[in-house]
């Protein structure tokens, strides 16, 4: 067994290496306040969350393009407008006890962290597709002013399209902002570093140790999703990967049995 494996280290992973991916969405309803609820109380130290633009522009925590995985109906939500959304039932997919969960908007998360010192800092990633650089400046702009309107709010903005990082990323000089990707593209670290960008996100399970020292030797934050196993996370964290973004954040807080 290596000498940093978790199950050699009291207390395992620290609060700030572990991010709840969608709020602890393996035993949660993901997305949702009880599943936010659920990881902050889990100790975890970061909170991964998906934000998308409605057609009335009003801004909504879903991951899906679509009804049907974890609401009833059919559809891209992007052409519904809040009230229409603000009803779906987002808690009983998972279990019928969650039923009375809702969708909510970045403002009520950024609300929630407010409200006490030690709440999760929160990755937002910002789901706009690729070739719609209207769509992405209106969506970039639109979480702009939401953060904009909550001084001293903890995050780091994210997203795999980079027509909204590069427009979002002058409206909020000082925030952390990341690029995501699955494997590392050659060009990756070049953008982050021409954008102001300060970290990377990548699919864990794709991360090699020269992609790894590539990103790190550039001065990037290196954070990995979506990483359920132990044995997998100690590659990473071995590797230099300072966050795990994980649906199981209580495998890698909890403490194991004496
Ligand atoms: O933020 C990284 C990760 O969440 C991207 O994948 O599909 O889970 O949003 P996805
Ligand atoms: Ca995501």
């Amino acid at each position: 067994m290596s000498e940093t494996s978790l199950a050699t280290v009291p207390g395992r992973l620290q609060s700030s290496q572990v991010c709840a991916h969608r709020g602890a969405s393996g035993h949660y309803p993901e997305n949702t306040q009880v599943a936010f609820d659920a990881a902050a109380a889990l100790g975890a130290g970061w909170i991964e969350t998906d934000v998308q633009q409605l057609a009335d522009g009003e801004l909504v925590i879903f991951h899906d393009e679509t009804l049907g995985r974890t609401a009833r109906g059919e559809g891209d939500i992007r052409e519904m407008t809040w009230p229409e959304v603000a009803v779906l039932d987002v808690g009983s997919w998972k279990r019928s006890e969650f039923a009375g969960e809702r969708p909510i908007r970045p403002n009520a998360l950024m609300a929630w962290q407010a409200a006490a010192p030690d709440r999760p800092t929160i990755i937002w990633e910002i789901k706009c597709d690729d070739g719609y650089p209207t769509a992405a400046q209106r969506i970039a702009g639109a979480l702009a002013a939401e953060i904009e309107a909550h001084p001293g709010h903890r995050c780091v903005v994210s997203s795999f399209n980079r027509e909204a990082l590069t427009a979002i990323r002058p409206l909020l000089p000082t925030t952390p902002m990341a690029l995501i990707v699955e494997a590392l593209p050659t060009d990756a670290v070049s953008f982050c570093r021409e954008q102001g960008l300060e970290g990377l996100h990548l699919d864990g399970h794709q991360l090699d140790a020269n992609s790894a020292q590539r990103i790190l030797s550039a001065g990037l934050a290196l954070r990995c999703y979506t990483i359920n196993s132990e044995t997998e996370a100690m590659r990473l964290l071995e590797m230099g990967v300072e966050v795990i973004m994980t649906d199981f954040p209580e495998r890698f807080l909890t403490a194991l049995d004496p």
